[in-house]
């Protein structure tokens, strides 16, 4: 009875701190990797499984009972972003929009200083997401008191992230970005959790060899410092979607995790086989939807078979056409093309045959048109 009052009190107590920590969130940047998309959306507002990638780590945040969260916005997207998040009511927490120049994970963290006081934080990459609530981390973060907690993950191609280098017993050694020999496979992955103590070591760095101030150098910074900083090793998918491919992989992972069979519209004369969800108004005619896949709002699917990994945004149209693992966005027209495979389609854009009849491949932004 009196262990089960004082774990009560312990679980009552890490909730408490939990709500009084801040959240960072990062949905800055150009996005260049994915031009043409990222010239009217911003990279974290592409949707997987028809909703903004952005959503789901807003999801997991709220899921934490932080409060209040600080949204990086850069000049260029910010009001899209801010379009999309409004006052953070739709999540249960307090919104604070804090501009930044693309400089840096660093110096995202420095302009939001005013922002993050002296309070501990989650600082979550608005475009990364993972399989995996942010809850444990919380805990083992205050319980052990840390300054700093990274998560980390392996990766085949560990000259693209930050790597830590750790020893035998899961102690840090070093911490390098994007290193040209890899001490390592363990790439930091788009979570860190941070005392106030990572302002001090931001003051101490310099910006990299890209011009940016690297967080991977304030945390080596801390360790230089003697600040408690500790790494776990993730457990679940993690998903970093700066790319087309990347975009599809996170597209297919959500579906084969989250979607249900729901059948909103209207279906006529087809077959809807497996985990399919399909919006309300939206039209299906004489054609196969095979999931898991979503169908959006308004959409109509007529003389069309749409394979496994598909996302089809609203107010679309997909005629005489067969596609599989594909992201089609909104109001986009699809019209007799024959087979469409492991394509990211921009909003407006309109995909009609010509005169040859092959697969293709695509990665085209809003408004394109392409005649295939
Ligand atoms: C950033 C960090 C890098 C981290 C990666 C995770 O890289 O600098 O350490 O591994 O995010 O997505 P960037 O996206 O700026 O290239």
């Amino acid at each position: 009875m009196a262990e089960n009052y004082a774990s009560f009190n312990i679980r009552w107590l890490l909730m408490d701190s939990a709500v009084r920590m801040k959240a960072l969130v990062l949905s800055g940047g150009k996005g260049t990797r994915l031009r043409p998309l990222t010239f009217t959306c911003a990279k974290q507002l592409i949707p997987v499984a028809n909703k903004p990638i952005l959503g789901y780590v807003l999801d997991q945040v709220a899921a934490t009972g932080i409060k209040e969260v600080g949204v990086i916005i850069a000049s260029e997207t910010g009001n899209y972003v801010k379009e999309y998040v409004k006052d953070g009511s739709e999540w249960h927490f307090n919104v604070t929009y804090i501009p930044q120049e693309p400089l840096g994970l660093a110096h995202a963290v420095k302009t939001a200083q005013p922002f993050l006081a002296q309070d501990s934080f989650i600082m979550c990459l608005g475009d990364n997401v993972t399989g995996q609530g942010l809850k444990t981390f919380i805990q083992r973060f205050q319980k052990e008191h840390l300054d700093a907690l990274i998560i980390l993950k392996e990766v085949d191609d560990p000259s693209n992230f930050g790597i830590a280098q750790l020893d035998d017993k899961g102690n840090i050694v070093r911490l390098v970005e994007k290193p040209k020999t890899p001490m390592g496979n363990l790439a930091i992955i788009g979570t860190y959790l941070f005392s106030s103590k990572i302002h001090q070591a931001i003051e101490r760095i310099k910006p990299s060899w890209r011009g940016e101030l690297e967080i991977t150098d304030a945390i080596q910074e801390m360790i230089n410092l003697g600040f408690t900083v500790k790494a776990e090793i993730l457990d679940s998918w993690w998903l970093d979607t700066g790319k087309k491919d990347d975009i599809l992989s996170a597209n297919a992972k959500i579906l084969d995790e989250y979607i249900e069979r729901e059948v909103k519209g209207k279906v006529t004369n087809s077959s809807i086989e497996g985990r399919v969800k399909i919006d309300s108004e939206a039209k299906i005619l004489n054609s196969t939807i095979r999931g898991p896949c979503v169908i959006g709002k308004n959409t109509l699917v007529q003389n069309s078979f749409v394979g496994p990994y598909s996302s089809i945004g609203d107010n679309s149209q997909i005629l005489n056409s067969n596609l599989e693992y594909c992201v089609i966005l909104e109001n986009v027209v699809i019209n007799d093309v024959e087979h469409l495979q492991d394509s990211l389609i921009g909003k407006n854009a309109k995909v009609m045959k010509n005169q040859k009849n092959r697969t293709i491949r695509l990665h085209i932004g809003d408004y394109s048109e392409v005649e295939v």
